[in-house]
């Protein structure tokens, strides 16, 4: 099943918001599709603790590509383990944009949550100036090929990917399902150009960008968009409930 809707918290939340958000979602079930929340380091143990024997599976927002040393502030795939992560979100373009995660780092990031068994949740995605300058495509492979050259096909095809173009995030903005649906398809089309056909049509692809419970339905209607990256809609359970049950429709 490739279905598969995450939230990324970003930097939100508190012991108690987090509390009531969590128990929500766990009493509302999968809803009929896989699902995960992607939490700050600090409730890591809260997610776990909340959503442990639950049909949901929480995650971090990023890993060091390190795994164990001095290197104060960071936070190594070994530790998410000991957390229960199942997922480890890598390359998010604010860390891309604003912590100078490079193509080769997040590469590294991913053999970093592979080592470890965590499932990186790789993204990938143009800002408006390169959508507006036609290299939307060129700059999505460059971001793919920069973890199928470190990795191999291996270290792609264990990724789920997330397509976020940038312009669509928190913006209230969202690419119109032909629009992310293009590069869902050309995505696709690069697994199956270096890893293989079988890898191309097994592999997760979200969308990520101002989904909403009012757009999920037909996003998620795309061929090759399997499922979504929620930002902001995820901080509400009943938001990113509704979502999920869009994902599963
Ligand atoms: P929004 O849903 O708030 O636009 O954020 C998308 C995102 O960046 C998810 O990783």
């Amino acid at each position: 099943m490739r279905k598969l809707v995450v939230g990324n918290w970003k930097m939100h939340g508190g012991l108690d918001a987090n509390a009531a958000l969590l128990g929500a979602l766990r009493e509302a079930g999968g809803q009929g599709c896989p699902s995960a929340v992607c939490v700050p380091f600090p409730y890591l143990q809260q997610a776990k603790s909340l959503l442990e024997g639950s049909a949901i599976a929480w995650g971090a927002q990023d890993l060091s590509e390190h795994a164990v040393g001095a290197y104060t502030g960071e936070v190594s795939g070994a530790m998410l383990n000991d957390f229960g992560c199942r997922y480890a979100i890598v390359g998010h373009s604010e860390r891309r944009a604003l912590f100078g995660d490079t193509d080769e780092r997040v590469a590294a990031k991913v053999d970093a949550a592979l080592a470890v068994k965590l499932q990186p949740i790789l993204c990938v995605g143009e800002t408006l100036d390169e959508r507006e300058g036609g290299v939307t495509e060129a700059v999505v492979e460059r971001q793919l090929k920069a973890v199928f050259e470190r990795g191999g096909a291996a270290a792609l095809a264990a990724c789920v990917i997330a397509y976020e173009p940038v312009w669509a995030i928190g913006t209230g903005k969202t690419a119109t399902p032909a629009q992310a649906q293009a590069v869902h398809a050309f995505i696709r089309g690069r697994l199956a150009a270096w890893c293989g056909a079988d890898v191309a049509a097994r592999t997760t692809i979200l969308y990520g960008g101002s989904v909403k419970p009012q757009n999920a339905a037909e996003l998620f209607g795309q061929a090759d968009i399997d499922g979504g990256l929620i930002g902001g809609a995820s901080l509400v359970a009943g938001d990113f409930l509704a979502i999920v049950a869009a994902a599963a429709s």
